[in-house]
């Protein structure tokens, strides 16, 4: 199937899957075409500024009224509650792929949040491992979802149309957006971060202008695209946390044309139009940022979703690789594809670490003594495709992250071997 998409980031889109079934000059008319019914699917608070504001108009056959009560499943999420608070740098390998049945809900696992998913807050961070695609749909209700593929292609059926996303690119989806996740190929796995807070948009650009960055017309929304099987369907939410599931004896995804700027959308990470320093020192990695979901502090991101893509380093009579530094923000990186350039090794692809608030990073010691004893030459850092969740709380990582075996036990020795330079005599 080849899909279609609309292009546009925070556009008011419009779409529809039965011509004219979209009303014209109202919302919510007496009667709807083809005898719809009308749902509104409110992103943001009613009152929220008109900037700020997400809400798309459904038109399906049955509203989403129509469901008997939510039961407590019994299997629930992976990962357990959080653990211990830990200051310490951690590091882990990627997470194995299970080898019986596993969908994308059951595949999800917790590894770290700023908060307890009973008062969901800041972010959560999770891995997904599946082997075969979702039978049931679902919805967040505790937060978008935004999804970064590492390995497997999947097909996301949602109520507003149907997303296919590969390695490399990202997809978002909106809390409360109804979806179906089916996997192209025989595995999947990849991180997915959960936004409590205001809606990931696109940063502003500041002094660099008008261009740049991740550009609004290489977003891509779905158009609509309804199924109306007669067989029953498996509803399942996350609610604080915890997974609750009804039966349908309908598909819930069967909005047959839609109009609103509350959507889900994709976004091909090797379009990022990167930007860097043409003559000395490098620019603060937020030069790298995607999208970000602001606070109300100007300037202090609830999540930053930062990429280091393939890019030239031509910087003169500069340590090249990230400096070392401790931050306020605190940081999970991961992996796509290729190497990380700050590491030498032990940061595979689907693997993961934390740098939380001050805690000390930079590049381990076979990196840097490299860099420091280069010579330097325009150089490209290519085939790679790393990325940063970075946010303003602390992340406390689950039980499961610190009992798991991927845990690395001596992330502290990439450090441990950085050289001793110093010579007073020396200058
Ligand atoms: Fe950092």
């Amino acid at each position: 199937m080849n899909l279609e998409y609309l292009s546009g980031f925070g556009n008011e889109f419009a779409s529809e899957a039965l011509p004219g079934a979209l009303p014209v000059g109202q919302n919510s008319p007496q009667k709807a075409p083809y005898g719809l019914y009308t749902e509104l699917f409110s992103g943001t608070a009613f009152t929220m500024a008109r900037s700020e504001a997400r809400r798309t108009w459904l038109y399906r056959i049955q509203p989403s009224a129509n469901h008997p009560a939510f039961v407590k499943l019994e299997r629930q999420l992976a990962g357990g509650p959080l653990g211990a608070v830990t200051p310490n740098r951690l590091r882990w390998n990627p997470l194995e792929i299970p080898s019986e049945p596993t969908d994308f809900i059951d595949g999800l696992v917790g590894m770290v949040a700023n908060c307890g998913s009973e008062k969901p807050s800041g972010i959560s961070i999770y891995h997904y491992r599946a082997n075969r695609s979702m039978e049931r749909v679902f919805f967040n209700a505790d937060g978008e979802l935004l999804i970064v593929p590492e390995q497997g292609r999947l097909r996301i059926a949602t109520e507003l149309g149907v997303l296919e996303v590969a390695p490399l690119e990202i997809v978002v989806l909106p809390r409360g957006l109804k979806f179906r996740v089916e996997l192209l190929d025989a595995q999947a796995r990849g991180y997915v971060a959960e936004n409590h807070g205001a809606p990931l948009r696109l940063p502003d650009l500041g002094p660099i202008g008008s261009n740049g960055l991740a550009n609004p017309r290489d977003f891509l929304t779905p158009v609509a695209h309804y199924e109306d099987p007669k067989q029953p369907t498996t509803l399942v939410q996350k609610f604080l946390g915890e997974l609750w599931a009804c039966e349908l004896d309908h598909s819930p995804l069967n909005v047959v044309a839609w109009h609103g700027n509350n959507v889900p959308y994709k976004y091909d990470l090797r379009r990022f139009n990167t930007l860097g320093t043409v003559s000395f020192d490098h620019p603060d990695p937020s030069i790298f940022t995607v999208l970000t979901s602001p606070t109300s502090t100007h300037g202090l991101a609830n999540l930053d979703f930062v990429i280091f893509p393939p890019r030239w380093m031509v910087a003169e009579n500069t340590f090249r690789p990230p400096w070392f530094h401790r931050n306020l923000m605190n940081e999970y990186m991961g992996l796509i594809s290729g190497a990380y350039d700050a590491k030498a090794e032990g940061f595979l692809p689907g693997g993961a670490s934390l740098h939380s608030c001050m805690s000390a990073h930079g590049p381990d010691g076979e990196t840097c003594t490299k860099a420091i004893n280069v010579e330097l030459a325009p150089h490209k850092i290519d085939n790679t495709m790393a990325f940063m969740f970075e946010t303003s709380q602390v992340l406390r990582p689950t039980q499961f992250a610190l009992e798991c075996p991927q845990l690395q036990p001596s992330y502290d020795a990439c450090w441990a071997s950085l050289p001793a330079t110093f010579n007073p005599n020396r200058r």
